[in-house]
């Protein structure tokens, strides 16, 4: 059965009849990590992994809604205090409340299904999809008449107010303004972007999940913002008044404040500048076929994520030499890190034997293998 008629199967058996149907992906990023919250680039694209939901609006002042996959009903009102106790109802809460944060009380009860297929913790913006889907849906069947940029916001504010995650953009911008075939380079300042068609012939784009998710990643990735933000604020302290993110930071800037701020924060600083760098070279090299530079300085961006960020963990790196070692174009963590996948840029005549020989040596290392899971860029939000 598809995910539609699975969605519906539930839909009909919760509540009867039919509503209108929303879907939103996953994503990958190809280069640009923990950049956005810092002002600089990122290079995702959506994936055919999704999020789809069915929902009608059922003239009341409450929503009910159904997990397909965890087999469960939560109910709530739009109030702040009802916020409920399930942990992905949240998600939905929360994108109801800043809707109506911005439009005031335009939104009515309804009744929703929803399932997906985006592997939880594995990096692939599960919860982005999720705010998307019912940001999406929501604006449709209310009329609210949000654009697609305030959509993202509503999805990323519901991260910051309700989840306890401090994440930049650019998972619910993936997630919205994804396009088949193509990778969108986002200026996540100025919110400018560019699709890039991404079809590299003879390379096939593929993630290695370690199936490894890290306790306290949420709290580990607010600190990295926190540090982010020491070290403009130091910058700005020392004669640069006008530094709003790191992205406007160069290295003789970061010179100036050596000393005054910590070495971890001084390090993490050093990556964003290196990855920002990284980001521009790699739009260049997409632009001229040039796929052997894209890899290596995927490489580089996860040493960088490993040494200097450290968001990366020794599963992770595990697959990153393996890459190497197996002549893999390119290789690194993707996305916030401390578990999840690998995104691997992989010659096609090495495909076959790279999985293979990761499967086999991840297994005898760790006692599982990781799951595979080959990427194919897709449309983002929609009503289907
Ligand atoms: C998570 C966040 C994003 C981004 C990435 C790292 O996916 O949700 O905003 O910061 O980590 O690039």
């Amino acid at each position: 059965m598809n995910m539609k008629d699975t969605v519906h199967r539930s839909f009909s058996e919760q509540y009867g009849g039919t509503g209108d149907f929303y879907a939103s992906s996953g994503r990958i990023n190809l280069i640009g990590e923990h950049t956005d919250y810092n002002g600089s680039f990122v290079f995702p694209g959506a994936i055919d992994r999704k999020i789809v939901v069915e929902i009608r609006r059922n003239g009341g002042n409450r929503a009910r809604v159904f997990s397909v996959n965890m087999g469960e009903a939560c109910e709530f009102g739009f109030n702040e205090e009802d916020i409920p106790r399930t942990a992905w109802a949240r998600y939905i809460f929360g994108v109801c409340r800043e809707i109506i944060k911005l439009r005031g009380a335009v939104l009515g009860g309804f009744d929703a299904a929803f399932a997906g297929d985006i592997p939880l913790g594995a990096g692939m913006s599960s919860s982005a999809a999720l705010e998307s889907a019912f940001a999406f849906a929501l604006n449709d069947i209310f009329k609210t008449g949000i654009d697609l940029y305030g959509l993202a916001r509503i999805g990323q504010a519901t991260e910051h107010n309700y989840c306890g995650v401090q994440c930049g953009i650019m998972d619910q911008f993936a997630s919205l303004f994804g396009k088949a075939g193509s990778l969108i380079r986002l200026d996540c300042r100025s919110m400018e972007y560019r699709y890039f068609p991404f079809n590299p012939e003879g390379y096939r784009l593929v993630l290695l999940d370690s199936c490894v998710k890290h306790e306290l990643a949420s709290s580990a990735y607010n600190r990295r913002r926190a540090s982010c933000e020491n070290v403009v604020r130091a910058i700005r302290d020392s004669g640069h008044p006008g530094t709003e993110y790191l992205r406007d930071v160069s290295a003789g800037m970061l010179g100036e404040v050596k000393g005054k701020v910590s070495e971890e924060d001084y390090m993490r600083t050093e990556y964003v500048i290196e990855e920002t760098r990284r980001v521009l070279e790699v739009s260049s090299a997409l632009e001229s076929g040039d796929y052997e530079t894209v890899g290596r300085k995927m490489y580089e961006t996860h040493e960088g994520m490993s040494r200097l960020y450290q968001v990366s963990c020794e599963e992770l790196d595990f697959l990153n030499s393996i890459a190497l070692e197996c002549g893999v174009t390119g290789s690194r963590v993707m996305g916030g890190g401390f578990g999840g996948c690998t995104i691997n840029l992989v010659r096609d005549d090495i495909y076959e034997s790279f999985l293979d020989t990761s499967v086999g040596k991840y297994r005898d290392r760790f006692g599982f293998a990781p799951k595979i899971y080959p990427v194919v860029i897709c449309d983002g939000a929609g009503r289907l």
